[in-house]
């Protein structure tokens, strides 16, 4: 099964693995220094119980950071958030989220952006 210590990232494909990913959704092109919305979410609702639940997700531009969102039961595991793009020095970037399940370790996803 899955290792439950360092950062697990989706290997198969499994129902287990689309629970914990923390998905991100955007635009595949933003305009250099706009912002844009970008949507964190499982692939599959994970369960938001005492002892099992999302604890929080946070969202980084490479290895930069830009927001965290901490989570109790009552909430979905689900965030919009307002990103600004980077400067047009650059052609593409990268955003990644982690997020951290409290029974099943932390999880990644990237997604490359085009600047234009
Ligand atoms: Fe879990």
């Amino acid at each position: 099964m899955t290792h439950y210590c360092g950062i697990n990232r989706m290997k198969e494909g499994t129902d287990f693995e689309k629970k914990h990913t923390p998905f991100i959704e955007c635009k595949d092109k933003v305009k250099a220094d706009d912002y844009f919305e970008v949507k964190i979410s499982t692939g599959i609702p994970h369960p938001m119980e005492d002892d099992h639940f999302i604890h929080w997700v946070e969202l980084y531009m490479g290895d930069l950071y830009l927001a965290r969102v901490d989570f109790t039961q009552f909430m979905k595991p689900e965030v919009k958030l307002m990103v600004k793009a980077p400067s047009k020095e650059h052609e593409k970037f990268t955003l990644r989220a982690l997020m951290r399940c409290n029974l099943h370790g932390v999880w990644e996803y990237e997604k490359e952006i085009l600047l234009e």
